[in-house]
This record gives structure tokens, sequence and C-alpha cells, in this order.
């Protein structure tokens, strides 16, 4: 395999888009933060392989932070978009395109008794504490350290890594809002806990059950990679919110309908009060969800309650039918497609395992099927943010994901995010991964 390297035109387009764009990216994650010397700047994309400003071909195992469980251009999708723009993009108004994506989505997700859709994942998990809080008549909620809820102003605490030693106690974590511009009024409202911890959080809960509106969490931390929760953890923590009157809201933005048909709740067995969704609903296409029961979402419904949800966008009628599309290949066939993404992601794991294992490297490979993530460290397992804060070696990771990005797989540095397998992905992407993991981890050692 070739080391490629070649990548002048992305340099040159890097330095011009930053002239009119700030950062030159739209997101921090996606340009120089993350990336060494910028980001490679990619055209275009199909199936699971990307092509660059250079012509370099890449097998994708980002795959838009996991909205792309299709793959790139999928025929299908492609096929859906052309004929709906055909008719016109949107309405903001009443269309068939909105009730049969929601019917399909009602049918795969065990908890929804009905969905609101919005634009984005962001949207939803702020949708989704409003609902709480309007349902419980309480104003705080508890978020976990090193879970990320999207942008809204209240989950914005604890989600980037901080040295170890600054944590402060897990029964009451020191608190580091992740970003400038929030007022520290709006943190008043947010308890911090531990993940994976049930002791910590039965002593928090005593301190400050009964003002909680909510108890939020994703099922599996993606956003420090891939972070497993501990056999039964889940159900507990479900049980521990109801028993001081908060809602359990499950945060499957990342684990909707990858994991399963219906998501992290089916895969372990959960009924969440509500869950919230996006990425790979979209497919690709901008798109987030709320789902539970009539009881709550009925507060959005204009005269029996008053929580507000507006969006010029919201049931976006390209997107709807997107969705309605997506959601068809999905649970096609009794979810075949979910047979193959775990049989390819799982062969990719312990592709890896053994190229590391091999290579002498220490390396943990955490995760199953359509997603999991690579830590180096000599831990036999990261269990949580403070395991990640401590002890996965990131700027090896990341000169690890450089060198793969000069063998032609394409993935991003940031070791807080996580490894895709979408319908698209095949055997042979996996061996291409396996032989480029090979000679980055010969030049490593
Ligand atoms: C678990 C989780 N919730 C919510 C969001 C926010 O979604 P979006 O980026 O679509 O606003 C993300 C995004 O990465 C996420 O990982």
């Amino acid at each position: 395999m070739m080391k490629t390297n070649r990548r002048e035109r992305s340099r040159e387009w890097y330095v011009r888009a930053q002239q009119s764009l700030i950062e030159g990216v739209n997101s921090p994650s996606r340009g120089a933060a993350v990336y060494s010397p910028g980001p490679v700047v990619l055209e275009r994309g199909r199936g699971s392989r990307v092509w660059d400003l250079d012509g370099n071909e890449y097998v994708d195992f980002m795959m838009s932070f996991g909205a792309l469980v299709q793959g790139h251009a999928h025929p299908k999708i492609v096929d859906v978009v052309s004929q709906t723009m055909a008719g016109g993009s949107h309405f903001a108004a009443a269309t068939p395109a909105e009730a049969e994506a929601a019917e399909r989505f009602c049918r795969m997700v065990p908890s929804a008794e009905a969905v609101r859709f919005t634009n984005t994942g962001s949207e939803a998990t702020m949708l989704a504490l409003r609902l709480a809080r309007a349902h419980t008549g309480r104003t705080k909620f508890l978020k976990f350290e090193g879970h990320y809820h999207g942008w809204y102003d209240p989950y914005c605490l604890n989600g980037h890594s901080h040295p170890a030693e600054q944590l402060g106690p897990r029964e009451n974590p020191t608190r580091f809002p992740d970003s400038e511009g929030i007022p520290a009024s709006v943190f008043d409202d947010v308890v911090l806990a531990p993940w994976n911890d049930l002791e910590a959080l039965a002593s928090i809960l005593r301190r400050h059950g009964r003002e909680l509106a909510a108890v939020i969490t994703e099922p599996i931390m993606a956003n420090m990679g891939c972070i497993l929760p501990r056999d039964g953890y889940l159900q507990k923590v479900c049980d521990l919110a109801h028993e001081y009157g908060a809602l359990f809201i499950l945060d499957e933005v990342v684990t909707g309908f990858r994991y399963a048909p219906g998501g992290c709740q089916q895969h372990y067995g959960l009924k969440p009060d509500l869950s919230t969704f996006g990425k790979a609903l979209g497919a690709g296409f901008p798109v987030g969800a709320v789902a539970g029961p009539r009881a709550i979402l009925d507060r959005m419904r204009w005269g029996s309650g008053m929580v507000l949800h507006y969006g010029t966008f919201n049931g976006h009628r390209l997107t709807m039918g997107v969705i309605a599309a997506n959601l068809d290949l999905l649970s096609a066939d009794d979810g075949a497609v979910y047979r193959q993404m775990y049989e390819i992601g799982d062969a990719a794991i312990a592709g890896l395992r053994d190229v590391f294992h091999r290579r002498k490297i220490a390396v943990i490979v955490q995760g199953f099927g359509p997603m999991f993530q690579i830590y180096f460290t000599g831990r036999d397992a990261i269990h949580d943010y403070r395991d990640y804060c401590q002890y996965a070696d990131t700027a090896k990771y990341s000169r690890f994901i450089h060198g793969l990005l000069d063998r032609g797989i394409y993935m991003t540095p940031s070791n807080g995010l996580h490894w895709i397998i979408s319908t698209a992905h095949s055997m042979q992407d996996v061996e291409t991964l396996l032989a480029a993991a090979d000679e980055v981890c010969a030049e490593m050692a």
C-alpha cells in the first residue's frame, strides 16, 4: 500500500475557505482543531467511498458522524430525492410525507406512541427537556459527565475532556462549561453525575432527586468514543429516576436506527419516557425526532398543552421522503441489513484487535457491531469520562488516524468520536482497513 500524501488542492482550498468562512469549516470538529495541518477537503462520495479534491479515494468509516447509515448516494435515496424535489422541496404545510415517515418511525421504535420531527438532534434534546419540565413541573435535570446532547446551553457542561486530577469527587464532580457565552445561572439547573456508577448516582439523587424533571443519558457513550453501559445499568438509572419522580430521557441521536431497528431501547429492552433521535434517521439529511407516550407529547398539541415547538423546516418534505425510504430499507427482510452491519463491524473489531496484538501495541477496541472506538491504553476497558480523560492517549490515536488518512482510510482523528459501519460497507472494506492499520502500526511500533 502506498502512502498517498497528495493533498495540495485540499491545502490550497482550506487556505481560501478560511478567508470567508470562520475556521474554513462550519464546526470545529471538521477543521484544524482536529486535522493536522488542515482537513482533507472532500468532493464526492458513493457507497462506502469518498474522494477528496486531489482525487484520492478513501474508505469512509466516519460516515458523516454516523448520519450516513446507507452510505453515500444510495440509489434508492437518490431516487426519492429527485422525485420528491420535482414536486417541490417543502411547503411548511401538512403533507402526506410527514405522516408516512411518522408511521414507519412508530412501527420501529418500541417506546414511540407518537413522534414529533425536528431538524437536528440538538433541537430534539432541547424539546425533550422542555417537555420533561412541563410534564413534571420541575426545572432541574441530571446529565452525566462526558455525555453530549447537542449544543443547547444547559447541556454544555463537562462535554470535553479535562486533566483527571481536576475532575473532583465522583459524588460532586467539578463543573466545566463547554462554551463561553452561556450565563452561569443556566448551569444552576443542571445536576452532574459520573456515568456507569450507580452508587454515586444514588448518592447524588438522594440530594437532588426530588428537584429533577429528568435524567438524560446516552445509552452507549458515543462522544467519548464508544463506552458501553455495565450490565443492567441503564434499567437501574431508569428505575432510580422514576423513584424520584423524574423522567428518563434516552438520547438515541447516535444509537437510534443503528444498533437495532428500534435502537438501543430495543437492544437493551428499555422503556424510556422520552427518547431523541437524529443522524441515522435521516440517512444524511438533517433531522431529529422526539418520541414517547401521548400523555407527554400531547403537551405540544395546541390547546391541550402549551409546550411550544415551532420551526419553518420541521417535517421538511424532502427529508420526510428520505426518512420513509430509509426506514423501509432498514426494516426490509426483518432487519437483514442489521445482521450484515453486525457481521462486518464485528469482523473489523476482531481484525483490528489482531493487528494491534501482533504489532504489540497496547490498545483496546471497544464496542460491537456497527459502532466502535479504538483507545491507545494499557487498561482493559474505558468505563466512563474519567477513564477516558485519564487513560486514553488521544494524541497517539490522532497520529494513528493521520497515518490511515495517508493510506486511503477516512476517519476523524478525534478520539471522542467513533467508527461507523453502514449498510454500504463490505468485507473488502474491512480488509483494506486492516492492511492500512497494519502498516501504520508497523510505523508506530
Ligand atoms: C448523543 C447526541 N445527542 C445529540 C446530538 C446533537 O445532534 P445534532 O448534531 O444533529 O444537533 C449529538 C450529535 O453528535 C449526539 O451525539
